[in-house]
């Protein structure tokens, strides 16, 4: 079911408690919280968060790169999974991605990670490469690439759909 009520804005200092909260329980390797304050300075990433009656729910970063963005950190509270708002987050970044001009969306993600890979895929990503060894624990990790742009196929697609061109992980 859908989560009702949220809302997707730039991430703050004052969220890292929440966001470290989630990133602990959400990693194997979390990222530290000086991590996220280099990302929140670096004005080559873009980080949000999803927000519900005032809780963090959730937060997504990126980094923007000269002919593309990367992916860096997606991560939903555990009891507000299977929502919609991984999705939701996943979306902001493409847009803003597309909003600077880049021309194609990268990342990486664990090959265990089933998950993920089918939020991914059903986005239209596809994988383009293996990095053996990739995590200091020495799991792999797949590439995962698409164009930021994706044409919505789709023939039966509605005005507004074919009008969002970002929205068309479920046509493609
Ligand atoms: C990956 C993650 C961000 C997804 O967030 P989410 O809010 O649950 O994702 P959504 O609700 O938008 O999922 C959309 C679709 O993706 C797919 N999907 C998401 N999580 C899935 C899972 N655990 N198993 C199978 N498919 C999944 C499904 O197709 C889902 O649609 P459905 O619920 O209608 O079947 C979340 O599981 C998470 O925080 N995981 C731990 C951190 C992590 O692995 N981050 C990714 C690092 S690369």
């Amino acid at each position: 079911m859908p989560d009702e009520g949220i809302a997707i804005r730039r991430m703050r200092y004052s969220d890292l408690q929440s966001v470290m909260e989630i990133e602990r329980d959400s990693f194997k390797m979390p990222w530290s919280e000086y991590c996220f304050s280099n990302v929140l300075k670096d004005s080559d990433s873009y980080a949000v968060v999803a927000e519900s009656d005032g809780t963090v729910v959730g937060y997504a970063v990126s980094v923007i790169c000269t002919d593309r963005i990367y992916i860096a950190n997606l991560a939903v509270r555990n009891t507000r999974r299977r929502r919609g708002i991984g999705s939701r987050l996943l979306k902001v970044l493409l847009e803003h991605g597309h909003k600077l001009g880049k021309g194609k969306v990268s990342l990486t993600v664990r090959v265990s990670n089933r998950g993920a890979i089918s939020l991914y895929e059903r986005f239209g990503f596809r994988i383009t490469g293996l990095r053996k060894g990739y995590y200091s624990d020495g799991e792999s990790a797949l590439i995962m690439e698409r164009p930021i742009f994706l044409e919505v196929t789709k023939p039966t697609a509605g005005k507004d759909e074919k009008k969002d061109h970002l929205r068309v992980s479920r046509s493609v």
